[in-house]
Formats: C-alpha cells, sequence, structure tokens
C-alpha cells in the first residue's frame, strides 16, 4: 500500500494512517487527481504495513518512512450493531493505536498530526446541534461507548502535547461519512453502505428492500470526497489545537427514510421499502454545527446527496467483486 512519490527529497512527507479505508482512499483520489502540490510526498499505510496496535511495529513504520506531517485515520471502525457487540475491542485497540501514533509523531518531530474523532462520540444527552465545545460534557450513547471514549482521548492527547510539548497535534470531527471503498458489510458495516448492498441483492432477486429500525432517525452525511478536500485545507491552513467539525448544514441532515429512498432512486429498485422495528434505532439524531467550518470556509461547496448517492452505488455495482462486504 505504502506508494511513495520517487523523484527528488520533497519538502513534505505526509502520511497517511488508514490509507486504505473509507477516508484513505478518497484523499488519495483527490491528491492525484490535482490537489496534491509539487512539494508534498504522499505515502499511504494500511495494516499490512503495520500494526499499529504494536508499538513495535508503529516505531518501524514511522521511522521508515520519517513523515514531516501525518493524517492519523487508522481506526477500528463499524457501524451501531458491531460497537454494541465489541465495545472492549473498540476501547482497546483504538486507544493503542492512537497512542502509538501520537507518541511516535512526537517523538519523531512530526510538525502536524490530524486525526479523526467522529460526531458519534458526543455525549448522548446533549443539546443540539453539538459543536465542538461540548465533547467532553457527558457520557456517550451507550451503544459505542467503547469506541466513543478511545476517539474522546484522541482530544485529550492532542492538547496534553500541545502543553507540555507544543505540538500541532489536532483533530477533525466528520458526521457520517460514505462513498466509494466503504465497508459494504451488511451486518457490520454503516447505515448507507450497508443499505446500498441490500438494495443491490434486492434489486437482482426483484425483493423487497428491509431496512432496520424505524427509518426515522436523522444524520448529517458527508460524501468521502467532500471530507478529503477538507482533510487537505485542514493539514495546510487550520492552526488550532482544538478540533473542528466538519459536516454538511444542519438544514442538510436526512432521515433513514430520506437515505433509503435516495438509494432506492439511485439504484431504480421497484420493490417495496419495508423498516424492521425490532431493530435498534440507535441515537434518534445527532445534529452537528458546521458554524466554525463555515467561518473558516464560507465558499465550500459539498456535493449534493442524491448526486453522491448515486455516484457510490454506481462504483459499488461496477465494483461489486472487489468491494468490501
Ligand atoms: N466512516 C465513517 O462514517 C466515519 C465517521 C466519522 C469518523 N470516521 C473516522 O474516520 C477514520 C477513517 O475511517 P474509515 O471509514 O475510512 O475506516 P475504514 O474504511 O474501516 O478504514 C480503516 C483503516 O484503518 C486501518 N486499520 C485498522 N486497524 C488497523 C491497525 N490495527 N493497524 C493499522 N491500520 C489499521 C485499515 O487498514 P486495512 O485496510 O489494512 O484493514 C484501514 O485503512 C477513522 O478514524 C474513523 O473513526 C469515520
Amino acid at each position: 500500500m505504502a506508494g511513495e512519490g520517487g523523484g527528488a527529497e520533497k519538502s513534505k512527507r505526509i502520511l497517511v494512517t488508514g490509507g486504505s479505508g473509507l477516508v484513505g482512499r478518497a484523499i488519495a483520489k483527490v491528491v492525484s487527481e490535482g490537489e496534491g502540490r509539487e512539494d508534498e510526498d504522499w505515502i499511504f499505510l494500511s495494516s499490512r504495513d503495520a500494526d499499529l496496535t504494536s508499538a513495535e511495529q508503529t516505531r518501524a513504520v514511522f521511522e521508515k518512512h520519517r513523515p514531516t506531517h501525518v493524517i492519523h485515520l487508522a481506526a477500528m471502525v463499524g457501524g451501531l450493531f458491531r460497537n454494541m457487540k465489541y465495545n472492549l475491542d473498540f476501547w482497546r485497540n483504538n486507544v493503542h493505536i492512537n497512542d502509538n501514533v501520537l507518541h511516535c509523531a512526537h517523538e519523531l518531530g512530526v510538525q502536524k498530526v490530524v486525526s479523526c474523532l467522529s460526531t458519534c462520540i458526543f455525549p448522548d444527552k446533549t443539546t443540539y446541534p453539538i459543536d465542538e465545545t461540548m465533547i467532553h460534557n457527558g457520557p456517550p450513547h451507550s451503544s459505542n461507548f467503547g469506541y466513543s471514549y478511545a476517539k474522546r482521548m484522541i482530544d485529550v492527547q492532542n492538547r496534553a502535547y500541545f502543553q507540555q510539548y507544543d505540538c500541532k497535534f489536532t483533530a477533525v470531527i466528520p458526521t457520517n461519512v460514505f462513498g466509494p471503498h466503504d465497508n459494504f458489510n451488511m451486518e457490520d458495516g454503516h447505515v448507507l453502505p450497508g443499505l446500498i448492498h441490500k438494495a443491490y441483492l434486492a434489486k437482482k432477486e426483484g425483493s423487497s428492500l428491509t431496512v432496520w429500525g424505524s427509518g426515522k432517525p436523522r444524520r448529517q452525511f458527508i460524501y468521502s470526497l467532500d471530507l478529503a478536500r477538507l482533510f487537505l485545507w485542514v493539514l495546510r491552513e487550520y492552526q488550532e489545537v482544538e478540533p473542528i467539525i466538519l459536516s454538511v448544514g444542519e438544514e442538510d441532515e436526512v432521515s433513514i427514510r430520506d437515505a433509503a429512498e435516495s438509494i432506492v432512486e439511485a439504484m431504480a429498485l421497484k420493490g417495496e421499502l419495508v423498516y424492521d422495528g425490532t431493530k435498534s434505532d440507535g441515537q434518534f439524531k445527532k445534529t452537528a454545527s458546521n458554524k466554525k467550518l463555515r467561518e473558516y470556509l464560507p465558499q465550500f461547496k459539498f456535493t449534493p446527496f442524491k448526486q453522491a448517492v448515486k455516484e457510490t452505488c454506481d462504483w459499488f455495482v461496477t465494483n461489486y467483486d472487489t468491494a468490501r462486504k
């Protein structure tokens, strides 16, 4: 996975952990399609290059590439149902990965690290919209407390590295991400890719499409390619240690029902939509404010949701045999 841009030594060596995942591949695409710069050498890692839960392997991969900048995406990630089953594993793996990456970055003098939190780590009982100041205001939803607390500790660590060593380690907070190269597993994945996979099969079999839960919960979805462009801006321009929410606006929040209907339209599915109320809905909503982002980037244009869903469905259909399922 770890591809190095050849030629002369570049002044910036940007190491992307989790480079083989949904977000990492979107960053690689955006960089290779014109947003990369002359002075940047990009290195995308997968777990095959190093198991980042291991301090030794993390150190070795950092010494090998000697990055000046790090985008830290690697994490144990999953949808609601996988999170509910494995809270301990989510906590331990993610705490180890994050501590290994941040500490190596500090020890090897990395100039900047941008890590990745998530809006699903915010307090369960909160006022809406949530913003960057509220991360630690109360316990997260019980379904994913292992993942949530591990992610919250990145913010704690970033502040501590800044306080003790003046490190520029920061974090972004995306809402629900989707796009090509997602995990389209129907049991363990996130809601949108899981539904896209189910819709694909429903179309093939001429059957109905069953949505888990009531369809009423509301979410803000961000297209992975939009997120990738925002990551580049954060890496290059954003100077705060405090995290920043990367999200579409509150007005662009959609219900799971809306999302399912967009998939039906994108796939030209004829069968009916059925809601399985015996399955958990998870958090009803987690509406996030993108006010801070808008203050920095008032002109940024997000891809319209239906267009992004269509592009993702088309990618999945074209790449069905090799897609992560
Ligand atoms: N997806 C979302 O909706 C969402 C929302 C908010 C925040 N985020 C955050 O965004 C980041 C990227 O998520 P994603 O959706 O792109 O995840 P993903 O598609 O599941 O990719 C996860 C990446 O982490 C790597 N990885 C996992 N365990 C590792 C280990 N022990 N050592 C080294 N690498 C390891 C994987 O490598 P392999 O390919 O080799 O397994 C893969 O590259 C994560 O930090 C996640 O918490 C995601």
